[in-house]
């Protein structure tokens, strides 16, 4: 179906469009229904030259849903649905904030549906995000690993970025951005390995490098195989887009078919973001069937 509010550019063709023609200040219920549209059929989508305040960008998000929850990264004082993702100039040699692939709060019982990124301070080169299609992902495996990885429940923790003691931040903690750590990040959260999306009903693979642990009934050793096998063919670059950043650009993706990662190649320069989440549901799939409600 044809857009008639706003301009649809794909990035590519797999993944990843930008959006033009909307003043995301100043919305209406149409145009709101129609990036709702893009944001589904492209999975990431991007705006440029958006000069969104604070409340903008929560006024923003809160046109597709309730707030996510956002544990283990302290947020702005006077804004508990916002957080800060920086890295400061001097901070070189250091890892950085969602530097790995994964998808939003995978350990959460319902991880947020989408996240918004908003660009405040831009390197003059490098910072960019990375997105991969999790939906393609599924799709091109064979019908053979399908119907084996079909019925299997993936373990996700926040552990191994939150935990107490080393964690994948090792020594390297940034000044930047307080990062909490603690024993309840070491709680296990079952999600289905093959996940149908709630408002598409495309199967997609839900797994990350970062919080998925392990394969429900195997050992963290035997899962590896597996896992590590469906994380190289997640991010095929055939399955990925780009995204440049420049002061102002609003990035939206969708945690329940996307992965991420943030490049740290900007070494010298200062990069901020800030962050929201849109609440989603709790996933279900072949190996989990979708929970009805109680009323
Ligand atoms: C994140 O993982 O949410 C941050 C992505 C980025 O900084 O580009």
């Amino acid at each position: 179906m044809a857009y008639k509010r706003i301009t649809v550019e794909p990035l590519t063709g797999t993944i990843g469009a930008e959006i033009d023609s909307v003043d995301l200040r100043h919305l209406d219920t149409e145009t709101i229904s129609e990036i709702r549209r893009a944001f589904l059929d492209h999975v990431a989508i991007f705006f440029r030259d958006q000069p969104l305040d604070i409340e903008g960008l929560k006024a923003f998000t809160s046109h597709f849903g309730p707030f996510g929850v956002e544990p283990y990264v302290k947020t702005l004082t006077e804004h508990p649905e916002v957080i800060a993702v920086v890295k400061e100039a001097d901070e070189v040699n250091t890892i950085n904030f969602g530097g790995h692939w994964h998808s939003d709060w995978s350990f959460q019982e319902a991880p947020p549906m989408a996240t918004i990124l908003h660009g405040q301070d831009i390197p003059s080169y490098g910072g960019d995000t990375i997105f991969a299609n999790m939906y393609l992902a599924y799709e091109t495996l064979s019908d053979g690993m399908k119907t084996i990885i079909d019925p299997l429940v993936a373990i996700h923790s926040a552990r191994r970025s939150y935990g107490t003691g080393k964690t994948l931040l090792g020594d390297k903690k940034r000044k930047s951005m307080t990062i909490i750590q603690s024993e309840e990040a070491h709680a296990e959260m079952e999600h289905p390995l093959v996940r149908i999306h709630p408002e598409t009903g495309r199967k997609a693979l839900f797994v990350n490098p970062v919080y998925t642990i392990r394969l429900k009934g195997m050992s963290e050793s035997d899962s590896k195989e597996i896992l590590d096998k469906l994380f190289r063919h997640s991010v095929r670059e055939i399955f990925t887009c780009r995204f440049r950043w420049r002061k102002n650009s609003l990035a939206m993706w969708d945690n329940r078919a996307a992965m991420h990662l943030a490049l740290n190649d900007y070494d010298g320069f200062r990069r901020a973001l800030y962050r929201t989440t849109v609440a989603g549901d709790r996933p279900y799939g072949i190996s989990m069937p979708r929970q009805e409600k109680v009323a």
